[in-house]
């Protein structure tokens, strides 16, 4: 073989299914083999990682990067350089920003954004009532996949109708697009938050009584009934409760094609946290009681839930800590934090480094229709890998975050496990724990490698496509009289 770019040796390389010891040759963006290292082929560079582990490159299915609208909170190159500095190298991005993801027009304002990522990104498109008549428009301008804001949060945008909601899906269905539902009922927290507010409750666990476990269950219910009738592919934002898993475990067995993340914040913090984070912990759905955690890692473990994400919802420090709950902005930064988090709990026998590359890498990329060219160490992938070392130890610090948002629950806390390169399609764009910043702009769309398989619409009868259809008096699809 001829001279490649670079060779890691001495390292492990970690699957869903096993941890090898190999190196890996990198040419140009891609990897071209995995092997024993007398097979490598020459190198104009050799990584030396001994006692190190590869591992697929994060894929976050949930940041806000919050540009357009927003740059004092995020930018896609702030937000990028935290992803790259927290052995993320891929992205699903929000469209709660301003103007909101809704239109071809704001989807371009977004991309121009993007323009100086360092990881690679999907970009998700608003589904609401407005929106519903333009989601081909918006897949053909380069939206990977769709989110519908169900239960209301940051950004004030109105939830779908029910209505909406299943136009939409009859849409997406046949595309085989997924759409992300943040699930929990707007009317619920609505008319909570407003009475929690009359009676005067301005503290942090006031907000949590607002958005009670029962509005997420409702949510989730109502959007597997649409998802299961319609055969549209949907993924269940931040899932925080124990109680609602019932319905997902029952979806799954029934065939519907959910995927479901959840979030460092639901595994590891809850409501004994409270009196020392105050408004930092604000975020929808809310941090609850300690009740919850463990049944959500039991369903990380049982594949009821699919995968690991962050909702990195930056805010500046100041939006986090007014006086008034009601007044602190929804949501803190995650993406740099989450990997030395998780390996954490891996060095606490929680679950192993294969599960963690099941959750943070392989089921995402499954998810979004990028599996094979990206969460996964194999020749012909695209070379993302997290050069992770498990041994090295440290503090997690809010001041050294690349996010804006220099405010985190995770100030403080004590973690082993560490990214300490990162690769994005060959190109080092953290390196020794330092962002390596003449790679801003070297990210880009995943649009071009997705391949969402087909799905299967159901109850196309029903279709309003095919109600339309309907010549007046005649049932286009039922049985002819003889
Ligand atoms: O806490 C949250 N913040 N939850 C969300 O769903 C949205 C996010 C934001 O955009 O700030
Ligand atoms: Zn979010």
């Amino acid at each position: 073989m001829s001279q490649v770019d670079l060779v890691i040796r001495g390292a492990r390389v970690v699957s869903d299914h096993q941890i090898i010891e190999a190196s890996v040759a990198i040419d140009g963006e891609s990897i071209v083999a995995v092997g024993h290292d007398d097979l490598m082929p020459p190198a104009r560079e050799v990584l030396q990682a001994d006692g190190m582990y590869l591992l697929p490159g994060a894929i976050d299915s949930h940041v806000h990067f919050r540009d357009p609208g927003y740059p004092h909170k995020e930018t896609w190159k702030t937000g990028s350089a935290a992803a790259a500095c927290g052995g993320v190298t891929t992205v699903f991005e929000m469209p709660n920003t301003n103007p909101p993801t809704g239109t071809v027009d704001a989807l371009n304002l977004k991309l121009k954004a993007a323009e100086s990522s360092y990881v690679d990104f999907g970009i998700h498109g608003l589904l609401g009532d407005d929106t519903v008549g333009h989601l081909e428009e918006l897949i053909e301008a380069g939206v990977t996949s769709f989110k519908a804001f169900v239960g209301n949060t940051f950004g004030n945008l109105p939830s779908p109708s029910d209505g909406a909601l299943l136009e939409g899906f009859e849409k997406l269905a046949p595309l085989g697009i997924r759409t992300v539902v943040h699930a929990e009922n707007s009317s619920i927290l609505a008319r909570r938050q407003k009475r929690m507010q009359a009676e005067g409750r301005i503290d942090a666990l006031a907000h949590l009584a607002a958005r009670p476990v029962v509005a997420e269950i409702e949510a989730i219910g109502r959007v597997l009934t649409l998802a299961e009738w319609t055969g549209a592919r949907v993924h269940i934002a931040h899932h925080s409760a124990a109680d609602s898993l019932f319905l997902i475990r029952e979806a799954k067995r029934r065939g519907v094609d959910v995927t479901v993340e959840t979030c460092p914040q639901y595994l590891l913090l809850n409501t004994d946290h409270a009196d020392h984070l105050g408004g930092i912990l604000r975020l929808n759905p809310p941090i609850r009681e300690a009740r919850h955690n463990q049944p959500l890692w039991d369903a990380m473990m049982d594949g009821t839930i699919d995968m690991i994400a962050t909702d990195h919802a930056p805010h500046a420090p100041e939006e986090k800590t007014r006086a008034n709950i009601w007044e602190c902005d929804c949501g803190f930064p995650g993406i740099e934090t989450q990997m030395a988090l998780m390996l954490t709990e891996v060095n606490r026998e929680r679950a192993t480094l294969m599960d963690y590359v099941r959750w943070s890498s392989v089921n995402p990329a499954k998810a979004w229709g990028i599996y094979g060219t990206k969460g996964v160490i194999t020749p012909g992938a695209h070379a993302d890998i997290a050069v992770v070392d498990m041994n090295k130890s440290g503090i997690l610090s809010e001041n050294e975050l690349q996010s804006i948002s220099k405010i985190s629950p995770w100030d403080g806390r004590a973690v082993k496990g560490y990214p300490i390169h990162t690769l994005l399609r060959g190109r080092f764009v953290m390196r020794n724990g330092k962002l390596v910043t003449e790679a801003a702009g070297w990210g880009r769309s995943v649009k071009g490698i997705q391949a969402m398989p087909k799905a299967k619409p159901q109850n196309t009868e029903h279709y309003t496509s095919a109600i339309l259809k309907t010549p007046e008096g005649v049932r286009p699809t039922a049985e002819p009289t003889r």
